[in-house]
């Protein structure tokens, strides 16, 4: 397979630190982004040109803006673009949760989204081929008690998803992707301990990196999980 761009938010921890391992390991070229310039500086680090990480957070706008000029001018349009990052609510029922908790999480694992595809999408619109990937969940198809901000958040990755896929000319594709269960500090953080009983992200991203490639236009707005085919 020949070599692909590769962009991902959230690569400093979890399944797009993973992810972001398995791509190079298999010749990808990776442009990653996370809030965490410590764990960025590592990857630039380990992995140098002609992969590229930058310390953004996704939930601004204007430095989604700034780092999309950048990452176009410099290695044109994704071939896959995954939007990955998010956060959860700390465990709780709804109406124990602080607004300003509710709108951190809708302002990431919305908006956030919503500003990634404002900034990169047009150009794969213009050049006319990609996939796009918005990290759906179990929670985006069903529901558990204590997870209700970050279950309106996933739900609303599916509508959103299925409606941008209506947008995309054809050979584009719009996919909300449930990864699976995988053992993660998101994870940690609604699981406890329990979280152990998962695979790890490397293992995971070992059968997920595949699966990404293998996603094309006849997978439009369907809804998918990693491993299911
Ligand atoms: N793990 C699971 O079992 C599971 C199940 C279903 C769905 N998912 C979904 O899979 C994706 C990855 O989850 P994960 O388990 O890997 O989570 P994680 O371990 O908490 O990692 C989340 C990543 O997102 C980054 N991030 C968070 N807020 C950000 C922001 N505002 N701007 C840029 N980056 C930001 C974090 O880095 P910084 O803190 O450095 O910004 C980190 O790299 C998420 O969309 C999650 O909802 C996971």
């Amino acid at each position: 397979m020949s070599s692909k761009l590769i962009l991902i938010t959230g690569v400093t921890r979890g399944l797009g630190r993973a992810l972001t391992k398995e791509f190079i390991a298999r010749g990808h070229r990776v442009i990653g982004c996370g809030r965490s310039q410590n764990a960025i500086d590592q990857l630039s680090k380990t992995y140098g040109a002609p992969h590229r990480f930058d310390a953004v957070d996704v939930s601004d706008d204007a430095a989604v803006a700034a780092w999309a000029k950048a990452v176009l001018a410099e290695a044109g349009p994704p071939d896959l673009l995954l939007n990955n990052a998010a956060v959860i609510n700390r465990n709780a029922p709804l109406w124990q949760v602080p607004a300003a908790e509710f709108d951190r999480l809708v302002d990431v694992n919305i908006k956030g989204v919503a500003n990634v595809i404002r900034h990169f999408v047009p150009a794969m619109v213009a050049r006319g081929t990609g996939v796009i990937v918005n990290f759906s969940s179990g929670w985006g198809r069903g529901t558990d008690p204590n997870v209700a901000p970050y279950c309106a958040s996933k739900w609303a990755m599916e509508g959103l998803t299925k409606a941008l896929a209506q947008e995309l000319p054809a050979g584009m594709a719009a996919i909300p992707l449930s990864p699976g269960i995988i053992d993660t500090d998101m994870l940690r953080s609604c699981f406890g301990g329990d979280a152990g009983l998962y695979p790890s992200p490397e293992e995971w991203a070992n059968t997920a990196v595949p699966y990404l490639l293998s996603l094309g236009p006849e997978d439009n707005g369907q809804s998918l999980t990693v491993g299911d085919r």
